[in-house]
């Protein structure tokens, strides 16, 4: 049988907010590398004009945050109803929303800059093409992109969450000149790419995209 991976990350992350929202707490704190790549993407929107920012698949709403404090106008959009109601909940002064990038309810070219920090790696490669679509359609020219995303290659399987809970969730692992070169196919022009702790088991990589500002 064929599952649905949409409605089972959904149903999966729906079961295990409070787990993942605990395991996160702090992690930017931790990471000068990812505070460090979030700094440069505030600043790559401010200095294409600023506005509003999507942090898609945002979770529990820690990065939104962490963009918002730093004076970029950023709301989240999560596809797990439970998610987006902790995000709600910790983050009140914040706007986020269910939704899901492969059909972002959002007009063509309408925002300033988007965030995808560690979502995309649920999508699989099939889908991928459609979604960079997606991101490309509603970002304005010369809007800037950054995908964080888990480097390396195969699928993994999630089934117990981190409160013990049952789910069922595929992660993908992927090499960051494939992401590049879908990318590119969507619209972008690729500015940078950081790898993160390359000796490890699970590299992590950001990539610093933007669409090719109209002639
Ligand atoms: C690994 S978590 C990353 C959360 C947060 N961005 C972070 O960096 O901690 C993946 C998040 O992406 C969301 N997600 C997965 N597929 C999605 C989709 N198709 N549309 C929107 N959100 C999605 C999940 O619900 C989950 O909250």
């Amino acid at each position: 049988m064929t599952r649905d991976w949409l409605a089972d990350t959904r149903t999966s992350y729906d079961a295990d907010a409070r787990g993942y929202a605990e395991k996160v707490r702090g992690l930017l704190e931790q990471s000068p590398y990812l505070r460090g790549g979030l700094s440069i993407f505030a600043e790559l929107v401010r200095d294409a004009g600023g506005g509003p920012v999507a942090d898609v698949g945002c979770g529990p709403g820690h990065v939104t945050r962490h963009l918002a404090d730093r004076g970029v106008d950023a709301f989240g959009i999560d596809l797990a109803p439970e998610m987006v109601a902790l995000a709600r909940r910790d983050h009140p002064d914040l706007r986020f929303e269910v939704g899901t990038m492969t059909d972002l309810d959002l007009a063509d070219g309408s925002i300033a800059g988007l965030l995808a920090f560690w979502s995309v790696i649920h999508v699989p490669d099939h889908a991928v093409p459609g979604v960079f679509a997606e991101f490309h359609r509603v970002l304005r020219p010369g809007g800037p992109l950054l995908v964080g995303f888990h480097v390396g290659d195969g699928t993994r399987t999630t089934t117990q969450g981190y409160t013990g809970r049952a789910i069922h969730v595929e992660s993908h692992r992927r090499r960051p000149g494939q992401v590049s070169d879908w990318l590119r196919a969507a619209g972008f022009g690729i500015e940078a790419e950081l790898l993160t702790d390359p000796d490890a088991e699970r590299p992590g990589a950001m990539i610093f995209a933007r669409t090719q500002a109209q002639s």
